[in-house]
């Protein structure tokens, strides 16, 4: 493969956006297939019913699809609901705080996670406890959950050295890990994840739940049906009508993802990608990521060049040469690169090309 034509393709955008992120191009080319197609009814399939025994039949094989791939138990149900990840750091105390006999306990490893306990804080009281950090297993086994976020997206930290419990009442929000990890199942009684990373465009935040531990809660009266989970799993994700082209999408994904060789291939994949761009990170003297190695993230490489002028100037140069996203969050600064399913090690190669030509031109100022 010769980088240099690659990196000279006009048409080549790299996109290594924090979220939303890269479709595959086999999907946006079925997006745009779909869209000038017809059913025999002379309708689309988003301007039907979803109710119709056609949209039932994607719904029942987007979940046949998700369960192989994830592994899911057959004692875990599956929801498909709105609002994106942050309605359900609401959602998740509405519907499994209890007495406040035991408070509920929040894991922080980074942003996200912070602020689902801020959210938290509005239903009723909390513990927080610092990650990776001592952690009193005591009160761990004895609160009424305990919420944590594997891959923290925008500080680029994973954290998943969660101690096995004397309960399942784990809650991980998995929105930028989803398919770069196998899941602990064994462990864990919910995880929920938004789409616009790992299952296509914004717009379904998927829920994965121990039937057993749903079956006891009693959510709070004042939460809306819509975002009860006892409620969406009677009706099937259906209490009311969903993001019809979000549904599609993630369908077409996950069949690509299947295609490709499932969560293996997504798990090697990954770790291949961010072993590649750590190393060249590790080895260079004028970038440097800015994780401890012991808490990196595969997902969400930070790293940073000199100064803040020379991370601008880096995240300007590679958006003129098509690599886009690399920007920095805005709490954080630096620069990231967001490496989900559709980045291939063939990209990262082209990524560090880029990288070093940036460096070249910046030195020789
Ligand atoms: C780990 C994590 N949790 C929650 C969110 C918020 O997701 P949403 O915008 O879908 O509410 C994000 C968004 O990037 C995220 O990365």
């Amino acid at each position: 493969m010769n980088l240099l034509n690659l990196m000279d393709d006009q048409d080549l955008i790299l996109n290594l956006s924090p979220g939303p992120s890269a479709l595959p191009h086999d999907v946006v080319k079925q997006l745009r297939d779909f869209l000038n197609s017809r059913l025999e009814t002379g309708s689309s399939l988003i301007e039907i019913s979803h109710r119709s025994s056609e949209f039932k039949a994607a719904h029942t094989r987007i979940k046949d699809l998700l369960r192989r791939l994830l592994l899911i138990p057959d004692d875990y149900t599956m929801l498909f609901l709105q609002g994106g990840a942050r309605a359900h750091t609401s959602a998740i105390p509405m519907n499994f705080m209890t007495t406040q006999a035991k408070l509920p306990v929040y894991l922080n490893s980074g942003v996200w996670s912070a602020l689902a306990a801020q959210e938290a804080k509005r239903y009723g009281d909390i513990e927080t406890y610092s990650v990776p950090g001592v952690l009193p297993i005591e009160r761990l086994n004895d609160a009424d959950y305990c919420h944590y976020v594997n891959n923290e997206t925008i500080d680029g930290i994973y954290w998943d050295k969660l101690p096995k419990l004397s309960h399942r009442r784990v809650i991980c929000d998995m929105t930028s890990s989803l398919l770069s990890c196998s899941i602990p199942w064994s462990r864990l009684g919910c995880i929920y994840a938004s789409s616009q990373k790992y299952l296509g465009l914004p717009g379904v935040t998927l829920v994965i739940l121990d039937r057993k531990w749903l079956a006891r809660i009693t959510p709070m009266p004042q939460t809306p049906s819509t975002l009860n989970y006892q409620q969406q799993d009677q009706s099937d994700s259906l209490f009311n009508t969903p993001t019809n082209i979000s549904w599609l999408t993630a369908l077409w994904v996950l069949e690509w993802i299947e295609s490709k060789g499932g969560l293996t291939y997504c798990v090697n994949n990954a770790t291949h990608c961010a072993q590649l761009l750590y190393t060249f990170l590790d080895q260079s003297q004028f970038y440097q990521a800015t994780v401890e190695s012991h808490l990196r993230s595969k997902v969400n490489i930070v790293f940073k060049t000199r100064n803040v002028q020379s991370d601008q100037d880096c995240a300007d140069y590679l958006a003129q040469k098509g690599v886009i996203g690399v920007k920095g969050h805005s709490l954080k600064g630096g620069l990231r690169a967001s490496l989900y399913s559709t980045i291939t090690p063939e990209l990262i190669h082209v990524f560090i090309e880029h990288l070093k030509a940036f460096e070249e031109q910046y030195d020789a100022i």
